[in-house]
């Protein structure tokens, strides 16, 4: 029986790991981060953060302009490597990895950028694409089954998008082409930049809809980075505050709506 089978047709995500320890079955940990230190030049950005994130939950990481949340996002995709600490992934120590094989951890990893990232000059398809193409070898017809597949979780269809340049598509468009970047070579974890930090709120809450969707449908584990206080309390099961270099918070969302900390509160208020 999969995953999705055991819960009914409309469960929020948010619950899933909920659910699962409510049953004394904790999954394993996927991503941890171990006592990070790291500063660019004289500026120390974070010292000895360390969170872990189980597979199924959704954690965000909330906290002011400049702090430190990208650059966690870095980490784990070993875009940066930490001053001391580690970064593990499904028990992996990505420090000590060989290029080759930190590009094989990659793949287990779908991006949703700050600001969509598309590549400018591609058109929607190739975009889209581009992953499969980075990471596996692929005959093109299944090369555009994939990309229709993955447009289609994101409500875009193939035929109508996939020769449109990113000038071609509004706002909510491009984030959601993102989306679907990050998903085509179907990652067990997804990473996500600001998702709605630009959009109207109605475009935003179309995006948080389809977060919360993949998030049902693809079973992945995600972490997401934002300062829109309504997506990070229906995507999450964890969140996680960020404040002078270090984890000032972590829990669920309703520890996160009910705490007294003076910073959670000015984020909740
Ligand atoms: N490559 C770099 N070189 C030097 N400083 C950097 C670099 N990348 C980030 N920083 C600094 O590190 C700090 C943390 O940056 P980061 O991008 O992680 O912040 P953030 O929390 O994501 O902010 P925002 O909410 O504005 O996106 C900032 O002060 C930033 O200026
Ligand atoms: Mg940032």
């Amino acid at each position: 029986m999969t995953e999705r089978q055991r819960y009914p047709e409309n469960y929020e995500p948010a619950t899933a790991a909920a659910a699962r320890s409510s049953t004394g079955l904790e999954s394993p940990v996927i991503i941890e981060g171990r006592n990070l230190y790291l500063a660019f030049g004289d500026n120390s950005v974070l010292e000895d953060v360390s969170f872990r994130i189980r597979e199924g939950e959704s954690l965000s990481i909330v906290g002011a302009s400049g702090v430190g949340k990208s650059t966690i996002l870095k980490l784990v995709l070993r875009l940066l490597v930490p001053d001391s600490g580690h970064v593990l992934i499904d028990g992996e120590d990505i420090n000590e990895l060989t290029f080759e094989e930190v590009l094989e951890v990659r793949e287990k990893m779908g991006m949703v950028f700050q600001a969509a990232a598309l590549f400018d000059s591609l058109s929607t398809f190739e975009n889209v694409a581009f992953p499969l193409r980075e990471h596996m070898r692929l005959p093109e017809d299944e090369v555009r089954e994939r990309v229709r597949h993955a447009l289609a979780m994101v409500d875009l269809s193939l035929d109508e998008f996939g020769e449109r340049l990113p000038a071609e598509l509004s706002g909510g468009q491009k984030k959601r082409v993102g989306i679907a970047r990050a998903i085509v070579h179907q990652p067990k974890i997804l990473l996500y930049d600001e998702p709605t930090t630009g959009l109207d709120p109605v475009t935003s809450r179309t995006i948080v809809d389809m977060i919360v969707k993949l998030q049902t449908e693809l079973d992945v584990t995600a972490v997401v980075v934002s300062h829109d206080v309504k997506a990070v309390m229906r995507v999450s099961t964890h969140i996680a505050m960020l404040k002078d270099r270090r984890i000032i918070f972590y829990g669920t969302p309703d520890q996160f709506a009910n705490s007294a900390n003076p910073d959670v509160r000015e984020f909740v208020d």
